[in-house]
Formats: C-alpha cells, sequence, structure tokens
C-alpha cells in the first residue's frame, strides 16, 4: 500500500506501510533544471539536514516525527506517520481560546528550538500538525539552520507573523500575541531582544516597500 499524501515542489510524500507500521516516506525529486551535480548535493545535503534537525529538536523537547530510515543515495526519509490536521486548514474551524492555547504552545517550541540553535527557515501552519491530542507537531526541516544569530531567530518569528497575517487575517493578532507570551516564557532573558529584531525586520520590509512605490 502506497498512496500520495503531497506533492511539493521539492519532494513527495507517500504514506505507506513499513514492517508492519504507517509512515511517511518524504523523496526528494530531481530536478531536471538543476545541473545535475548540483541537484545530487542539494537533495543529498537537505534530506540529512532535516532528519539531523528532527532529531536534535526532538531531544530538545519539540514534537517532532520519530525518523526511522534515511536513505541518502535517493534523498528519501522514513519516518512515523503523525495523524493529525495541518493547521494551516483546522485552525480556523477552533475557538479563539483554543487557537490561543495552540499559539502558546508554537511560541514555546519555537524558542526550545532558538535555544538549541536551530532556525527552523520555514515556519508556516503548512508545517505544523495539530494532533487530537493537542500537541502540535513540526515538520519540513530541509530549510533549518544551526546559528547563534538574533537576526536569524528574529527571521524566523517575522516569516510566521507573516504567514499568520496573509492566511490567518481573522485572528493572526490574537495568536501572534499568544505565540511570543509562550516564546518569553520559554525563552526567559533575550527573548525581549529577539523581539527587537523582529520588528526592525518588519522596518525594514516597509521601509523597502515605501521606496518601491
Ligand atoms: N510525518 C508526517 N505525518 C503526517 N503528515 C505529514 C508528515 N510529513 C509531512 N506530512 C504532510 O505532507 C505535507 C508536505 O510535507 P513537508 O515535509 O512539509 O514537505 P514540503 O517540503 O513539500 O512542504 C505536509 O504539509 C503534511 O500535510
Ligand atoms: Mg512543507
Amino acid at each position: 500500500m502506497s498512496v500520495v499524501l503531497a506533492k511539493g515542489a521539492e519532494a513527495m510524500l507517500f504514506l505507506e506501510q513499513w514492517y508492519g507500521i504507517r509512515v511517511v516516506r518524504k523523496h526528494r525529486i530531481p530536478k531536471s533544471y538543476r545541473v545535475e551535480s548540483l541537484d545530487k548535493r542539494l537533495r543529498h545535503e537537505r534530506t540529512i539536514r532535516e532528519a539531523r534537525t528532527i532529531n536534535v529538536a526532538k531531544r530538545a523537547g519539540v514534537p517532532t516525527p520519530i525518523i526511522y530510515s534515511v536513505n541518502l543515495e535517493t534523498a528519501t526519509i522514513i519516518m512515523e506517520y503523525i495523524e493529525a490536521n495541518r493547521l494551516m486548514e483546522h485552525l480556523e474551524t477552533l475557538s479563539s481560546s483554543k487557537q490561543q492555547k495552540v499559539f502558546k504552545q508554537i511560541g514555546k517550541s519555537v524558542a526550545l528550538l532558538h535555544h538549541t540553535h536551530i532556525c527552523h527557515g520555514d515556519l508556516t501552519t503548512s508545517n505544523m500538525l495539530l494532533h487530537t491530542s493537542g500537541k502540535v507537531y513540526f515538520i519540513d526541516f530541509g530549510l533549518a539552520t544551526t546559528t547563534h544569530s538574533i537576526e536569524d531567530y528574529g527571521t524566523d518569528i517575522h516569516l510566521l507573523r507573516r504567514a499568520l497575517n496573509s492566511t490567518h487575517h481573522t485572528s493572526w493578532r490574537e495568536c501572534f500575541n499568544a505565540f511570543k507570551d509562550g516564546y518569553q516564557n520559554e525563552y526567559g532573558r533575550g527573548a525581549s531582544r529577539i523581539f527587537r529584531q523582529v520588528e526592525a525586520i518588519e522596518s525594514r520590509g516597509r521601509y523597502i516597500t515605501e521606496r518601491i512605490r
């Protein structure tokens, strides 16, 4: 049994049976528009980065799928199937207090990532899965980086805020405030510097937009 779960820009994802358990196989497909050697290197790098970071994040206390197997030759990861809804589609169906609970938890997880010096690189609600237990799982770590720079942490948060603002406009502000709360509680001292950085990134963006107009 193998069914296509998702087909992204970079990868095909299949839901499969693997030694008697349900798993997700994420296969990074070759891109014919890239020079072959570069394409192979990129798929190789992102596969190893994703598998490694998912494990490091899990150890830091962030819910992520278990990695069962990695094949660098075929750029494939076999991981735990998380039976959950993508937050992207599910967020609007939640009550406002539930939404805030979820985002507080997301804030805590992102703070744990940043404390471990991981920048996710693509923090959107389509890379978060909301389990019926209320736990939010983080996925899609192919663009993650290891960094000590608060500019990078700020960029991660800025991207999440932008994604929230554009896809969930009715509730984004409350969600972001709850996120900030959860982040600050977990990160402790130093969090305010990171949020000042988010503001700085934001105002640079506004400045550029105004200059283009
Ligand atoms: N471990 C998993 N369990 C359940 N669903 C998953 C899992 N990994 C990915 N998915 C589903 O597949 C989609 C695409 O996966 P993702 O890793 O984000 O790849 P892409 O790089 O194409 O965005 C996700 O939005 C989610 O719906
Ligand atoms: Mg994704």
